[in-house]
């Protein structure tokens, strides 16, 4: 197969939903099939349960199985796609927003009884603001839940989408007869009590056909009749260049624990979903048909055997193939590295592969010599974006609880920091550090993989800050953010790359200062144009 042929079979995507909407269940239902698992359950739910913030034991399990599941990539008619995981619990949203810098699509769940839910929304945004393709798939229709119209304006409005449905429910709930499919004009059937075998579907081209009063009874066919007639006139067509390039998206109604509605939803998005991206470095654009490698790191996951402090580093190829043996330049540190056994990552498991391409995720062992953000080339100097820092929501002081272990301490939050699991900031005045969180999860997690990986101990200290907010002077030089500087001084750190941070205490004194000192931009995240 020609390397362009390689290209054009990878379908790179990432499920995203609020918990409890069916992101495990949907996936397993694709994997199914694409023949990557025999049986339902395989895919093991890396949700934190309820209550679980003070039990160890559940994170453990829980960066156990998101190990597992980071990757998942199966077959389907010729098509190679690869499933990235994202966690959906909000205190690992930082985890899912960098996942999504590595993804060419997503495919955004929705429980029709709850309809669009926080999560969703702020996971949706990120998405819009990056202009990913999104296909929405509501989820539950077996289920008693909001009405199909309702819910395509939902969506609309609190996603700011522009919809266009690509199938339609007949009935839901109780009453849930089955889909009518406007992609392939085919009538889908829902039995109940078959919860595994593939429905086929029939065509159906003309609605009228007074076939459907005797498929699915006279009530059920009029309604669909004028539901679709709404459809067509209310909502755009589909259109394929606009779905790819982010303004308008496709969306789909099913019951993925029944397993329906999912394989119509397959076979659109292998049809309609992008292959491989270029992607925009701070250099350059980098088209996925160049012939040498780039790629850039996503994701890093300790090892879980705490004896040897490996690390699994997750790169996405942008363009070339990735060969084993070979030397890459690492481009921050400017040294070659080459890779004796990278991973390549199938159902639930990961084998040693020779050749990677554009779309696939590679697993990369390493010592400590990646983070996050991360480039790798065959000698070119360029630096991927999009993976910037985001204002942490929680912040604690960090204090060395074993005076003789401070080494370790240091070291331990080094690493996790460049895993990206929370991040640190430095006082400018007194050196003190700071860590800051999506959730609070976090500090738990710290602390006990400190101890339990690094034999170190801390404690944290409470300090009243509302964001980080990173300080760009319109010139370094002049008297306005020297003044800045010196006014401000007891609140501005470093965060870990060096930049200048100002840790605000509450949203008026970001305007105060803002407004004070105009010359001195203060952004929310670290990348900034
Ligand atoms: P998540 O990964 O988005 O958090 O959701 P997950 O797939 O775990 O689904 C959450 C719950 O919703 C699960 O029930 C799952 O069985 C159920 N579910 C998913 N899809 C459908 C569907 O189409 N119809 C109905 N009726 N339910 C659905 P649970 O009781 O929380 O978990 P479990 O004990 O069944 O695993």
């Amino acid at each position: 197969m020609s390397f362009l042929e390689e290209i054009q079979k990878r379908r790179t995507f990432g499920i995203i939903s609020h918990p409890d909407a069916g992101k495990t269940t949907l996936t397993e239902k694709l994997l199914l099939f694409g023949g990557a698992i025999q049986e339902a359950g395989a895919v093991k739910n890396n949700k934190i349960k309820k209550g679980a913030t003070s039990d160890f034991m559940e994170i453990e399990r829980q960066r156990g199985i998101s190990v597992a599941t980071s990757v998942l990539a199966f077959i389907y008619k010729d098509k190679k796609i690869n499933i990235l995981d994202t966690p959906g619990h909000k205190d690992f949203a930082e985890d899912t927003f960098r996942t999504l810098t590595a993804v060419d699509s997503v495919i955004v769940v929705i429980d029709v009884a709850k309809g669009v839910e926080p999560q969703t929304e702020k996971l949706v945004e990120v998405c819009r603001m990056r202009k990913i393709p999104m296909i929405v798939f509501i989820n539950k229709l077996d289920r008693e839940g909001k009405d199909a119209f309702d819910l395509l304006d939902e969506v609309e409005q609190k996603l700011g989408l522009r919809v266009t449905p690509m199938s339609f429910p007949i009935g839901m709930g109780y009453d849930f007869k089955g889909i009518y499919n406007i992609w392939e004009k085919k009538l889908n059937i829902f039995s109940g009590d078959n919860k595994t075998t593939i429905s086929e579907g029939v065509e159906f081209n003309d609605v009228n056909n007074p076939e459907l009063d005797t498929i699915i009874g006279e009530p059920a066919a009029e309604t669909l009749r004028e539901e679709l007639e709404l459809v067509y006139e209310v909502y755009p067509e589909f259109d394929q260049e606009e779905y790819v390039k982010g303004d308008l998206q496709p969306v789909f109604f099913g019951s993925a624990l029944n397993n329906f509605g999912v394989k119509e939803l397959l076979d659109c998005f292998i049809d309609i979903a992008p292959n491989p991206q270029p992607k925009q470095a701070e250099e350059r654009v980098v088209d996925s048909k160049e012939e040498k490698l780039t790629g850039f790191v996503f994701k890093i996951h300790a090892n879980m055997d705490p004896k040897h402090r490996d690390r699994l580093a997750f790169v996405k190829i942008v363009s070339g193939t990735f060969k084993r043996n070979t030397p890459y330049l690492h481009v921050r540190n400017g040294k070659k590295v080459k890779f004796s056994s990278p991973n390549a990552f199938f159902a639930e498991k990961k084998e040693i592969v020779e050749e990677s391409f554009p779309g696939d995720i590679v697993g990369l062992h390493d010592t400590g010599n990646f983070k996050i953000g991360d480039t790798l080339t065959e000698g070119e100097k360029l630096n991927f974006k999009g993976i910037p820092s985001f204002s942490p929501e929680h912040f604690r002081y960090v204090n060395n609880a074993d005076p003789m272990k401070a080494k370790q301490l240091y070291k331990g939050l080094d690493q996790l920091m460049d895993e990206g699991v929370a991040q640190l900031f430095t006082m400018e005045m007194n050196g003190r550090r700071i860590i800051g969180t999506v959730g609070a999860l976090q500090y738990e997690v710290i602390q006990y993989r400190l101890e339990h990986e690094y034999g170190a101990k801390c404690s944290y200290e409470n300090i009243n800050v509302h964001k980080a907010c990173w300080v760009q002077p319109e010139d370094e030089k002049n008297e306005e953010f020297k003044e800045f500087k010196r006014v401000k001084q007891r609140y501005l750190a470093k965060d870990k790359e060096g930049q200048l941070v100002f840790l605000a205490d509450s949203a008026f004194t970001i305007q105060m200062t803002q407004s004070k000192y105009p010359t001195v931009k203060l952004h929310f995240t670290s990348e900034f144009e």
